[in-house]
């Protein structure tokens, strides 16, 4: 094989509680990306489409990531990357994750798959330490496993993968401004009360237990963030009225997505996670707040190959 051609999906990281530690796989939305094997060593990106990124290698996600899974492989060819933008960087739904997992993804199939999908997500990283100067996998992981993922650890990286309940569905809103990860984390306290922290703890817990239960009123009273929410919220137009609306339109629970400025719903069928984008939709239209919504199921296959 010489080329392959990549559906890389958005993904939404943190889930409300898991702040660097939980991430599921969006269905819907995701970047195109063509990875082709070349005779002249090295990584070189030849387009780009749908967003104003850098061709630089050094100073692309895709191009970072691309270049630490190639110090890890003794290879006699290079790698050309063409990458056509669907997420909009800053959007808080893993546009730099996608990229970054598209081209680590991309090389290791033409390669044959020398390396794990957990090594593919320790390469992507350095992606993700470029885009905002942190090495989280939470965007990562679900990106390259699908579904629902758990980072239990960072060193050594340990990711688990947790059940997708059926009936789960997704609204995104996402207001069309930019929010840089990097900012969205200076803005954080680097400490934490205890009472606070086994507040959080406990929802990470009863988040997991259920997933895995499938038990979708334990979700929902897990789907809280003690920590975090609290102080990104003031960067999100409407964020409290997005919330009380799509929890009083039936949804399970509600949250920043990732480090915004979207917002994520998690609901129980597809009709109620639609009727909870409408009403986002609603509350921003009211705003005069321009906007996007998506309504996605979890996608448990994550990064594939489509047809060439
Ligand atoms: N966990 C990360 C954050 C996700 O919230 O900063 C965004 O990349």
């Amino acid at each position: 094989m010489e080329y392959i051609q990549i559906f890389s999906p958005a993904t939404v990281a943190n889930i409300s509680c898991g702040f660097d530690i939980l991430g599921l796989c969006l269905d819907t939305v995701g970047d195109k990306m063509i990875i082709r094997k070349v005779p002249e060593k090295g990584v070189r990106i030849t387009r780009i489409e749908g967003a104003s990124l850098p061709f630089d290698v050094h100073k692309n996600v895709a191009g970072v990531a691309a270049l630490a899974l190639l110090k890890a492989i003794e290879t006699d060819f290079g790698f050309e990357i063409e990458i056509i933008k669907k997420i909009k960087p800053g959007s808080g739904v893993g546009s730099s994750a996608a990229s970054a997992t598209g081209a680590v993804y991309g090389i290791n199939e033409l390669l044959g798959k020398p390396f794990s999908k957990s090594e593919l997500v320790q390469f992507a990283m350095e992606g993700e330490k470029l885009a905002s100067g942190s090495m989280h996998a939470d965007n990562l992981a679900p990106a390259i496993f699908g579904g629902f993922t758990l980072v239990r650890g960072y060193d050594p990286l340990d990711i688990i993968s947790i059940n997708t309940p059926k009936e789960l569905f997704v609204s995104v809103i996402h207001p069309e401004i930019e929010i840089k990860t990097e900012e969205a984390r200076a803005i954080l306290k680097k400490t934490v009360s205890l009472k606070k922290a086994i507040l959080q703890w406990g929802n990470v817990g009863g988040l997991i237990s259920g997933l895995f239960l499938e038990d979708y009123e334990l979700i929902s009273r897990s789907l809280h963030d003690e920590i975090v929410e609290p102080h990104r919220s003031i960067l999100i137009p409407g964020f409290n009225d997005l919330k009380e609306t799509a929890i009083q339109n039936g949804a399970l629970g509600a949250g920043i997505s990732g480090s915004g400025p979207s917002v994520f719903a998690l609901s129980k069928g597809e009709k109620t996670a639609q009727k909870v984008a409408d009403s986002m939709s609603i509350v921003y239209k009211e705003l005069d707040i321009a906007h996007k919504i998506y309504v996605s199921k979890i996608n448990t296959e994550g990064i594939k190959k489509i047809n060439q």
